[in-house]
């Protein structure tokens, strides 16, 4: 199998596979008509100010934007709440009794629970929030697995105005500690533990060894998840307090804050090109519009007929925009599942699909190569009949995954749509729209209604057709309004290398037809299974080692997860280049960043090839490590990898 970017893309192309879209989808209002697209394209403004309608506002806004590039403010002088628009105005409207999220744990236990249930619990967590000494403004931490708890303590910040910082389940202590320490988080809100594949992730315990050198933290909420089976969880007197029993104490009614649209709704970070994780900011009132009306448009919603399915973790962008904000803002019922697709078997999902009836299936191409390798059978032997539209996200998907997903899991009737966006964008951004496009498989095809894009070469010159960076060309509501405390790097990242455009990171391209092809990530950031990891952060991590002199890290092509990380390691004098060397090296970044970041191969080298100003010439490496099968080895001393690297090196320009 061959990955997104070169050959594999040339030949769909060259072969003209179109996929028309299916019928049956006629009545998007939110974007089918062309006259909507068109007033998109003639009044930007005009068309986001309709889409802002679509919340409840307290305060309307007197201006649409205000631009002060890189500054965007969108709705000024609007005021609103998120959490009622995702739950007061559904339970005013009488749907109360609407199911908000069926959610299923590992171990296969269940909760079903309507947009009144959510409300109550999200006002009562709000009341806690209070009683813990939370105000406005004030930040708080959530570490947890994918439980009900987790949304229900996002939109309980909301509700108060005190923006959250979620960090991923799977993420180390230290993790933690860098994120709760660079927002200065007020609270904490964790669980015991969380399951995977039938064991326990002790949170609770990574918490406290995050907090044992921070200083911010007051209070800590653990919700039980994993009880006995994790062990006893060790409670600290006055800081730490079980969620049941506060909520227990709480008052039952907790009136909506008035945000203003400008106001921080939430801080997640991502890795950029350096060591440190970049707090990306969200706002309120723009990124509420942009993810509502992107999860109608791209998924044709149907929120009273629809079972809606986003297989991220709320830990990642895509589960605050697609599990959390944007369904809930729809009144949209969605499925909420705890585990991994082959636990306790292969046929998890398609389980999941078939009982709950999902029509909405949104997930990354990761997943959806490992589906293909462990084979059709599995999908087959399920009644997936329900599914109308499917969605991808997080890499390029490369076509043969895209046909698969198509034919075995859509049953060649339901759209794919391939969805580009990032953390920083906060919401769709690139997507063709159910009914409305045809599609090529593997291209993400053209830009949002509302959403400016285009490649550009190194000058920063427009490309009409073929390769080159790809740019956002306008503001857009969801846009990050910066980097928490970082105002000038925020400029610096995403503003500065293209002269009023905004440089996401990514390569892509433009065919004859116009239509968009994302390339994967042309920076120091690496993509593995749908999730950013940082290549500095990887190397910090192992230079960190008491053995380790220098390291570099490429992400390299993976069948099924994208890239993989590999790490070119070299040892201070008089230490060994052994297997079981390796294999602690991979632990230690593990247990650093967490078990995502953990490189799939350690190869141990003398040398590193530089550029004369010193910089590592990672592309090199990295046709050093695709161009060997290092199938499963997960720690190399080869002499052999060295003479290429010599070799290569001296026969390349260098390239700075
Ligand atoms: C990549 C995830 C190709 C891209 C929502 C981007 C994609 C990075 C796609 C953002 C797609 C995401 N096609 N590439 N449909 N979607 N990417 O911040 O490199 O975790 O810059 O946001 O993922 O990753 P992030």
């Amino acid at each position: 199998m061959s990955d997104a970017g070169g050959a594999a893309i040339e030949d769909y192309y060259l072969e003209e596979r179109l996929f028309p879209p299916p019928e049956g989808f006629v009545d998007q209002a939110v974007v089918a008509d062309p006259a909507i697209a068109e007033h998109a394209q003639r009044d930007v403004e005009g068309f986001w100010a309709d889409q802002a309608r679509a919340l409840d506002w307290f305060d309307e806004w007197h201006t649409v934007l205000e631009w002060d590039l890189p500054f965007a403010k969108w709705f000024v002088g609007g005021t609103l709440n998120v959490s009622y628009n995702c739950l007061d105005r559904h339970v005013a409207a009488g749907l109360g009794d609407r199911v908000a999220i069926h959610w299923e744990g590992e171990p296969g236990d269940t909760r079903t629970i309507t947009y009144s249930e959510l409300l109550a619990d999200v006002e009562r967590f709000s009341n806690v929030l209070k009683g813990l000494g939370v105000r406005r403004g004030d930040r708080v931490a959530i570490y947890m697995p994918m439980i009900p708890e987790l949304p229900v303590a996002m939109l309980a910040c909301t509700r108060v105005g005190a923006p959250h910082s979620v960090v991923f389940g799977g993420f180390s202590p230290d993790a933690l500690r860098d994120r709760i320490d660079d927002a200065q988080a007020k609270v904490l809100v964790t669980a015991d533990g969380g399951w995977r594949r039938g064991s326990v992730v002790a949170l609770k315990e990574n918490a406290d060894s995050a907090l044992a050198d921070t200083a911010s933290i007051e209070h800590v909420v653990v919700a039980r998840r994993t009880g006995e089976s994790g062990g006893v969880t060790p409670m600290t007197e006055g800081r730490d307090h079980w969620w049941d029993e506060v909520m227990a104490g709480a008052e039952a009614s907790c009136p909506p804050e008035h945000m203003d649209a400008e106001d921080l709704l939430y801080l997640l970070y991502t890795s950029g090109t350096t060591a440190k994780p970049k707090g990306i900011m969200h706002s309120t009132g723009g990124y509420l519009t942009q993810v509502a009306y992107t999860h109608r448009a791209v998924f044709d919603l149907h929120a009273d007929r629809d079972v809606y399915w986003c297989a991220a973790d709320i830990g990642w962008v895509t589960g605050h925009s697609y599990i959390v904000y944007g369904p809930l803002a729809n009144g949209a019922t969605s499925v909420m599942y705890e585990g991994t697709p082959d636990f306790p078997d292969k046929d998890r999902w398609w389980d999941i699909i078939e009982r709950y009836g999902v029509t909405i299936l949104y997930c990354a191409p990761t997943a959806i190569r490992t589906f293909m390798k462990w084979g059709n059978e599995f999908p087959e032997r399920h009644d997936m009949s329900s599914l109308r539209v499917l969605g991808s996200v997080g890499e390029p998907i490369n076509p043969e995954a895209w046909v698969w997903y198509w034919t075995h899991i859509g049953g060649g009737h339901c759209p794919v749509v391939d969805t580009w966006w990032q953390t920083e964008t906060g919401a769709i951004m690139i997507s063709p729209l159910p009914g409305v496009t045809t599609c090529k498989p593997g291209s993400a095809t053209f830009p949002l209604p509302g959403i400016g894009a285009e490649v550009v070469d190194d000058a920063g010159e427009k490309v009409e057709r073929g390769g080159g960076y790809l740019t956002l060309t306008r503001p857009w509501p969801s846009m990050l309004r910066g980097l928490y405390g970082d105002p000038e790097r925020y400029r610096q990242t995403y503003w500065s290398r293209f002269e009023g455009r905004y440089f996401a990171g990514d390569g892509a391209k433009v065919d004859d037809d116009g239509y968009f092809w994302l390339l994967g990530r042309v920076d120091d950031v690496m993509n593995v299974s749908g999730h950013r990891i940082s290549t500095a952060e990887v190397e910090s991590s192992l230079v960190n080692h008491p053995s380790v002199a220098e390291a570099a890290v490429v992400g390299a092509k993976d069948d099924t997860t994208g890239q993989a990380i590999i790490a070119f390691v070299t040892l201070k004098a008089g230490q060994d280049e052994t297997t079981e060397h390796g294999e602690d090296l991979r632990g230690h970044v593990a247990r650093h960043i967490g078990s995502i970041a953990r490189p799939r191969t350690v190869i141990f080298t003398d040398e590193l090839p530089k550029t004369r100003s010193g910089k590592i010439m990672r592309r090199l490496l990295r046709d050093v490590a695709e161009g060997r099968d290092l199938g499963d080895t997960t720690t190399l001393a080869d002499p052999r990898v060295v003479e290429e690297i010599r070799r290569l090196s001296t026969t390349r320009p260098t390239e700075d």
